[in-house]
């Protein structure tokens, strides 16, 4: 009996060092302790959520998780109603050659979405990053006849094998600059401006039921910026060019919070061209804010709800997609060279304020 007082009064002694320990001990970085998150707001997935609001929401999906991580495919496949490839679509690992393209991972992934009832936008056709190396080296010994001809195909190959399977394409992403120039290019640059317009004719060939998206960043409140897309826009279509929306990539930091104001007018105006408008890449950074990390996390929950809700309010606003969905795998680290939690799972999947917060915006109002 003694013997047991004994054990009994050490560990009463040594548990309180133990509990200061796990508490000084916790980073004010990313936590791999339990995130203190609101009560769920309802056990409804936010696929079901959003269905019943009649929007797409979903992530990019990058190919390695999605290949070896389970928890990463039982979440994708119960959260979300749409999803992206982050990468594997791109020109480099689709058309590694000019005679030679690749589909083995998009064709999987297809196939993933499909079997598990998730929508695929597909992205980007036309981009100046992620080229192939025969194609960016060997610029200057391109035509221009050889290089539209090359696009064409490009375009029409991918759009043309998926094919009533991918329901929105980015078609041309990040062409303009911040001061509203058009950015230089090797499509600018061989093609001329023309190229816009072509790569969206040649999409709708390839599949005149798919919607086709101008895609960009910095383009969602006002400025030079979302002004000069908005005027592309309208010129395109008064072209006659088959554009459906654009895309506002909506990549922000809890130091910059957006304004709801200027993004529902920015919508409003396209609603105005018929023109559809979808959140496309979100993420939240919020390492390098200030406040404790539960302030962060809370601050970083308002903004995913305060754009989920402009969209909701919007007519024209279809998607809501995040660039990822857990902080386990997101671009911005190596973006930062820090670890940064901009997404609304933890790197161990569990829901943070951010996800509750969509599920309650999605929840009020319906
Ligand atoms: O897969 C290779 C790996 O085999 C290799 O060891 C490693 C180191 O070189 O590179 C890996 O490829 C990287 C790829 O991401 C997959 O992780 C590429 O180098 C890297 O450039 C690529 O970065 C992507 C970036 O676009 C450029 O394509 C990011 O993951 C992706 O999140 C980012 O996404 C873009 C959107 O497509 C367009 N809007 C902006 C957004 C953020 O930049």
């Amino acid at each position: 009996m003694k013997h047991r007082v004994f054990i009994a009064l050490v560990i009463s002694l040594f548990v309180p060092f133990l509990i200061m320990f796990r508490v000084s001990s916790t980073p004010s970085e990313p936590l791999t302790s339990p995130i203190p998150v609101e009560e769920t707001s309802t056990s409804e997935s936010l696929r079901s959520l959003a269905q019943k609001r009649g929007i797409y929401i979903g992530p990019a999906v990058a190919w390695e998780p999605l290949q070896n991580d389970a928890n990463y495919r039982s979440v994708l496949a119960q959260e979300f109603n749409i999803l992206t490839p982050e990468n594997i679509m791109k020109f480099e690992y689709v058309h590694p050659q000019r005679d030679r393209y690749d589909f083995t991972q998009v064709d999987a992934l297809v196939a993933f979405a499909k079997a598990n009832n998730i929508e695929v936008r597909g992205h980007p056709l036309v981009w100046h990053h992620a080229l192939p190396r025969w194609l960016w080296l060997n610029e200057n010994k391109f035509t221009r006849d050889e290089l539209i001809a090359i696009l064409r195909e490009h375009i029409q190959t991918v759009v043309g094998r998926y094919r009533g399977q991918v329901v929105a394409w980015d078609v041309v992403s990040e062409a303009i600059n911040r001061d509203g120039s058009l950015r230089d290019t090797i499509w600018l640059r061989n093609i001329g401006p023309e190229y816009i317009d072509l790569a969206f004719r040649w999409a709708h060939e390839a599949d005149p039921k798919a919607r086709l998206f101008y895609s960009d960043y910095g383009n969602d409140e006002e400025g030079p910026k979302p002004d000069a897309m908005y005027n592309l826009v309208r010129a395109m279509l008064q072209r006659g060019v088959p554009i459906s929306g654009v895309g506002l990539q909506t990549h922000r930091h809890l130091k910059e919070p957006p304004s709801v104001e200027r993004i529902a007018k920015n919508m409003k105006r396209h609603a105005d061209l018929g023109i559809e408008v979808q959140f496309t890449e979100l993420d939240v950074q919020i390492v390098e804010a200030t406040g404790t990390w539960e302030e962060r996390l809370a601050a970083q929950g308002r903004v995913y709800s305060d754009l989920l809700r402009v969209c909701l309010a919007a007519q024209n606003c279809t998607a809501f997609m995040t660039w990822g969905f857990t902080d386990r795998y997101t671009w911005v680290n190596n973006l930062t060279g820090k670890v940064e939690a901009p997404l609304i799972f933890d790197t161990s999947y569990r829901p943070k304020p951010a996800y509750e917060a969509l599920k309650k915006a999605l929840s009020s109002g319906a």
